[in-house]
């Protein structure tokens, strides 16, 4: 039988599903527990990463790499690129079922929904939450799609940031900014630091100053002004000594790690759910 392109390949049920990973960008987190969730699922994995030891290295297009590894008919894509218009368009015309791992400076779902996972574990609600994000803001793709959702939730949200890295485009127009970090700690309930997006930089200078560690990094003296109860997150990767030190891994109300923890279960009930199977 030949199938047309983009069609899903009919399969007797015992076969195990195979997800394939497609990973254009770096990733840590998102890539490894996609893999680890896919494993506690009983569902097979295959990835590519875009490196020197694939034909991206002779030349080929990222578009054209896609459509290849599509034409092999894995069963979902997970996909991270960097928002390549080409990649973008077939990924909305195929067929197969796909799970955004993250696009250029525009979405992160399955962030945001561990990010929400994690809040509502500590704080046993979304709603009435206050939610501020730090730093990048303009270049975050885990900031814009958490805002969507935390907003869904009922939660508010406010931004603090240096001009250059203000969010600008309209989703963000009604924000509630603070120029200042310590009035922002103050009036959340959590904090979001990000890292500073140096590869989506085109018009605004990356450099980091002095000025912005003090004014903007997730340290002991910052975080004073933060309540007992709040919470500090961050999605990683973090740079040590810039957006955060280190010191507050320790902080009883840090949960980075916790975020990291439930980035498996979320992304086991995302593909649990597309493959209807679960886990207990
Ligand atoms: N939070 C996140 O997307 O991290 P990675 O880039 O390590 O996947």
């Amino acid at each position: 039988m030949r199938l047309k392109l983009g069609e899903i390949v009919p399969r007797p049920l015992d076969v195990v599903p195979v997800v394939a990973l497609v990973f254009f960008e770096p990733s840590t987190r998102t890539r490894f527990s996609f893999e680890m969730a896919a494993q506690r699922l009983g569902v097979k994995t295959v990835s590519f990463v875009a490196d020197a030891s694939t034909s991206v290295a002779k030349g080929e297009s990222l578009h054209e790499t896609l459509q290849t590894l599509i034409a092999m008919r894995p069963d979902l894509l997970v996909v991270r690129h960097s928002g390549d218009r080409a990649v973008e368009y077939l990924l909305k015309t195929t067929a197969t079922p796909i799970i955004n791992a993250g696009n250029g400076v525009e979405e992160h779902p399955t962030q945001a929904l561990l990010d929400a996972m994690t809040i509502f574990e500590r704080k046993k609600k979304l709603e009435g939450e206050k939610i501020l994000f730090i730093g990048d803001v303009e270049h975050s793709r885990v900031a814009r799609s958490d805002r969507s959702l935390f907003l869904k939730m009922g939660a508010e949200v406010a931004v603090c940031a240096p001009k250059r890295f203000a969010p600008k485009t309209l989703d963000w127009l009604e924000t509630k900014q603070f120029s200042s970090l310590s009035e922002g700690l103050k009036w959340c309930t959590v904090c979001v630091g990000l890292r500073i997006q140096k590869e989506r930089h085109q018009n605004v200078e990356s450099g980091v100053s002095n000025e912005y560690i003090e004014n903007f990094r997730l340290d002991k003296k910052n975080l004073s002004n933060l309540n007992s109860e709040a919470i500090i997150m961050h999605p990683g990767p973090f740079v040590d000594g810039v957006d955060l030190n280190h010191e507050i891994l320790n902080d009883p109300r840090c949960v980075i790690h916790e975020q990291v923890t439930n980035g498996v279960y979320m992304r086991m009930a995302v593909m649990g759910d597309i493959f209807g199977v679960s886990y207990s």
